[in-house]
């Protein structure tokens, strides 16, 4: 590409819209697609003075969609010609209520030639083995043929819909607030011949208890994040439990144990410092930011890196959370750590274990089978020394947003 070419489209007055029917809204987890791309080398270039051009004017969540059609970086006429697709106003950014309607009507028939829908997420989740194994599991032995009725909340790809409704289930209801997301779980069963799937498409909790007429006898779910409730389980399984299913319906998961470990770490951890260094890097002091910043502990999504950090209490339960009997989903608790191993209390790792039957557990547990969900790391503002038979009292709080604090 020359840069006459290019200095074209860095114009920026110019309005880049996006076509309806290309247009896919993406939650928030998807910009993980965005830095695959920026991953991928030889286009990196191009590819970021393309961002850079559409930074400030376009919708950024809707720049993998561009991205995502672009073609191959060796091939300069081909890019030339897509850059004039997108200067020619081929592409147009409308509201989301704008796009529901050409999505709505028979986008499976167009799936896979016009419509990129990110499936990234789900590609991910659909390799998670040590996952769909769980599910798997505790479906069949769930389900019993030719009469059970159950229901997938948050079908995604539709794939825990599939296990039921190949070990016999009556009927599948998939409840799917993604629009695109259902139909492609549409189009899906409709290529594996399963018919037993009736599709649903809104969020669970806006959805009339008439819609699920027979009531649903076990429930399924997979809504769990690197964040354990982040995703609302609690509140979208209180909710079905009681509106939704059968009194007494089969829940999977039926129970979310959390846990917590305090850790040392031998990387030396000082935010105060690099807060410092912003006065010289920037000419602008930050001492309140800092003071803020290093009163509280930072939580980052992350695996465990037990090669650098080592575990100074033992993994304990802090909170069990049993969707059959819990009625209010908000709480809080103290508990505390007992200190086994001296070191520096650098900071606490929490990870859940969901039961999704008696006999079936599925955990991100950093020494369970590996996973593709993260722990949640929380490093402590400062370090200090502590040794075994020390106790680090600490709460966690649960108000549509998870916190674990040391109070000590
Ligand atoms: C973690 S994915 C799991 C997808 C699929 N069940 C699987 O196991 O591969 C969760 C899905 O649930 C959907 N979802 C989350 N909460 C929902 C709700 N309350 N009602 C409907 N869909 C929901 C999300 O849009 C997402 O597609």
């Amino acid at each position: 590409m020359t840069n006459t070419t290019l200095n074209k489209f860095m114009d920026r007055t110019t309005k880049v819209k996006m076509n309806p029917e290309t247009y896919i809204k993406f939650d928030d987890t998807d910009h993980v697609m965005i830095s695959n791309i920026f991953s991928e080398g030889s286009a990196l270039r191009i590819k970021c003075d393309i961002l850079l051009l559409l930074w400030d004017i376009t919708d950024w969540k809707a720049i993998g969609d561009i991205l995502d059609a672009w073609p191959d970086p060796v091939d300069h006429p081909k890019i030339i010609e897509h850059l004039a697709n997108l200067y020619e106003c081929k592409i147009v950014v409308t509201e989301e209520s704008e796009v529901r309607k050409p999505l709505e009507s028979g986008l499976s028939e167009k799936l896979g030639s016009k419509i990129h829908i990110n499936v990234e997420n789900h590609h991910v989740m659909m390799k998670d083995f040590v996952r769909l194994a769980a599910y798997r599991r505790a479906i069949e032995r769930a389900i019993e043929s030719g009469k059970t009725v159950a229901m997938d909340l948050g079908c995604g790809s539709g794939i825990l819909s599939f296990f039921a409704a190949n070990a016999g289930a009556e009927k599948v209801y998939a409840v799917e607030r993604r629009q695109d997301i259902i139909e492609l779980a549409q189009a899906l069963a409709h290529d594996n011949e399963i018919k037993n799937v009736e599709f649903v498409q809104g969020s669970s909790s806006a959805l009339s208890e008439e819609v699920f007429t027979p009531k649903p006898d076990v429930f399924i779910s997979e809504i769990l994040g690197n964040g354990i409730l982040e995703e609302n389980v609690l509140e979208f399984t209180l909710d079905a439990r009681d509106r939704l299913c059968a009194p007494g319906a089969k829940l999977i998961p039926y129970k979310l144990d959390i846990y917590v470990f305090a850790y040392h770490s031998n990387l030396r951890q000082d935010k105060g410092l690099e807060v410092d260094e912003f006065k010289d890097l920037y000419g602008v002091d930050y001492k309140i930011f800092k003071e803020i910043l290093c009163s509280k502990s930072t939580l980052r999504l992350d695996k465990f890196n037990s090669r650098i950090d080592r575990p100074i209490t033992k993994p304990t339960l802090v909170k069990a959370v049993d969707f059959r009997s819990f009625d209010n989903p908000t709480f809080t608790s103290e508990f505390e750590l007992d200190v086994t191993e001296e070191g520096n209390f650098t900071g606490y790792c929490g990870y859940f274990k969901a039961w999704l039957d008696e006999d079936t557990s599925l955990s991100n547990s950093p020494w369970s089978p590996d996973t593709h969900w993260t722990q949640m790391i929380y490093t402590m503002p400062v370090t200090r020394e502590v040794k075994p038979g020390d106790k680090i009292k600490m709460d966690i709080v649960y108000d549509g947003n998870l916190r674990i604090r040391a109070l000590s």
